[in-house]
């Protein structure tokens, strides 16, 4: 049997890009996100079979673990998790709140999806792989540049959300090694994907690249690359650590 990778959040954007990488390098997908109809619409035009679209709410207890067994049961036990879904919420026409202006919803909206979603998918397949243990098995999680650099375009609720994946992602290595398991995140920069459409019109892309030592903003493959990298056997050795796709705009 083929490796099977669950890519959270993988109908659109970055996620998208992820379920293609990983799926050219012959990993069988389970494409998830809040809407059945586009995960599956996603799994369909995946080169390779056994492909399938499942709902899925990332933030929601026992929905995620309800999922995770009916996903293990129908595809064989993950060797692969990609924690990709995420959200940002802004003001009407893409403008950021400042932090006076987040109400308690939104900040515990955000911290649900991106923190707890987070830690929910992680648990899932980590209490799962503690029973029926795979070879390599691999966890990525989705932070930000927002977290390291404080952020331009996104809120207070976001950085703090993105930031404590980071540390999240740290303690799940440490714990996960045993296993075999590497626990990795990547920290995006700016991406053409729709969350940063939320802000910035695809007319403003040059200037918004003035800064970025390469001279573009990134694509979701951009990013996809690093993960693919991350997830496959010659990435054995790497865990607890942030790979930084955001074109050279920090530095280490
Ligand atoms: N776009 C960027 O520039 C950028 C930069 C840094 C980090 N990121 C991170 O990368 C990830 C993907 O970003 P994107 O730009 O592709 O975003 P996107 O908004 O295009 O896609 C996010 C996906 O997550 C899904 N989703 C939202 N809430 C969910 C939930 N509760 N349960 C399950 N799925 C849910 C959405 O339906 C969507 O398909 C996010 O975690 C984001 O924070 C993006």
């Amino acid at each position: 049997m083929g490796r099977i990778a669950l890519v959270t959040g993988g109908a659109r954007g970055i996620g998208e890009g992820i379920c293609q990488a990983l799926a050219e390098s012959g990993v069988t997908i389970a494409v998830s996100d809040l809407d059945q109809t586009a995960a599956q619409r996603r799994a369909d035009t995946l080169p390779g079979s056994g492909h399938r679209g499942w709902a899925m709410d990332v933030s929601d207890e026992s929905h995620v673990e309800s999922v995770f067994d009916r996903m293990e049961s129908h595809h064989g036990p993950l060797a692969i998790l990609v924690c990709n879904a995420g959200i940002l919420i802004l003001k009407e026409g893409g403008i950021k709140p400042m932090l006076t202006e987040i109400s308690l919803e939104e900040w515990e909206r955000t911290h649900a999806v991106n923190l707890r979603g987070t830690f929910l998918c992680c648990r899932a397949y980590l209490r799962r792989r503690q029973i029926r243990p795979v070879a390599d098995g691999r966890i990525v999680t989705l932070s930000s540049s927002a977290a390291q650099l404080g952020g331009y375009r996104s809120s207070c609720a976001y950085i703090s959300s993105k930031a404590a994946v980071l540390g999240l992602t740290k303690g799940m290595a440490r714990e996960a090694a045993p296993l075999g398991i590497t626990v990795n995140a990547v920290a995006p920069g700016l991406i053409d994907a729709p969350m940063t459409r939320l802000s910035l019109k695809p007319e403003d892309d040059a200037q918004a690249a003035v800064p970025i030592p390469m001279g573009r903003i990134g694509r979701p493959a951009d990013v996809a690359g690093a993960v693919r990298y991350l997830c496959s056997p010659e990435a054995g050795y790497l865990t607890g650590v942030t790979i930084d796709v955001n074109g050279g705009t920090r530095m280490q």
